[in-house]
């Protein structure tokens, strides 16, 4: 199979806060075109982050280079909070299936406000519970780690689990349906992963790190996984 063009989504959790609006205008020079922005609530997971305002504060640099800003809601009752997020400039919005009761409204509240819906499940999540919803979503994003935190290695099961997926959508027609992975995706498992079907690779540390450059960094996930840059 060949891959579709693979996004690579920066998780800007790993980002250097103090320079924030450098380290993603270097990453969208690079080529990027979406980022990922993780709000997490002290309550949905065991960590608290960022709400509207930092996406408010990206939203000028999306619009300069035409980029997507995405809000992973690792949240309780997120449909409290969706029209501060699209008004502050999320045009991507996903939910965890886990937090959401009535995931069918959640899903339709997103596409009204004129946002893509994606739906989030966590690793021990089955994926025969995305079924019923996946033909409503743009995206469907699997978690390789227990959400949280950045920097967590890789659940290695999740490569099957992304497959499935894939099939899936193939099985329904949904192939424009885009699979995203989030959680330890790095260059050693981003080849497999987009083989498998994955079309958006969340990256946190492997972007944002001590090491490299954070265009080198994008450039090195790409290689690694033969696709052209975006
Ligand atoms: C984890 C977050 C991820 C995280 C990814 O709860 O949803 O987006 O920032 O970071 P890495 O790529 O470092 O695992
Ligand atoms: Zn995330």
């Amino acid at each position: 199979m060949t891959a579709r063009s693979l996004q690579i989504a920066p998780s800007i959790l790993a980002a250097d806060f103090s320079r924030l609006g450098e380290q993603v205008t270097e990453s969208l020079q690079a080529g990027v075109r979406r980022i990922h922005i993780d709000v997490m609530d002290g309550h949905f997971v065991p960590n608290i982050t960022m709400g509207p305002l930092v996406v408010e504060a990206l939203r000028p640099l999306a619009q300069r280079f035409d980029a997507v800003l995405e809000v992973h809601l690792m949240i309780e009752e997120p449909d409290r909070y969706l029209g501060d997020f699209r008004s502050a400039g999320a045009a991507a919005m996903t939910v965890h299936l886990e937090a959401c009761p009535h995931l069918h409204r959640t899903v339709h509240s997103i596409r009204e406000l004129n946002a893509q819906p994606g739906v989030a499940l966590n690793p021990a999540t089955p994926l025969v519970l995305l079924e019923d919803i996946v033909a409503e979503i743009d995206v469907a994003l699997l978690m390789s780690v227990d959400p949280g935190f950045g920097g967590q290695k890789f659940i290695a099961s999740t490569l099957d689990k992304v497959a499935r997926l894939h099939k899936m959508l193939i099985d329904r027609g949904l192939e424009h349906v885009e699979i995203e992975v989030d959680g330890g995706v790095s260059e050693s498992n981003i080849a497999e992963l987009t083989r498998a079907g994955m079309t958006i690779a969340v990256a946190g540390t492997s972007v944002f790190n001590g090491h490299r450059s954070v265009a080198e960094s994008v450039r090195v996930l790409h290689t690694a996984c033969a696709v052209a840059p975006i």
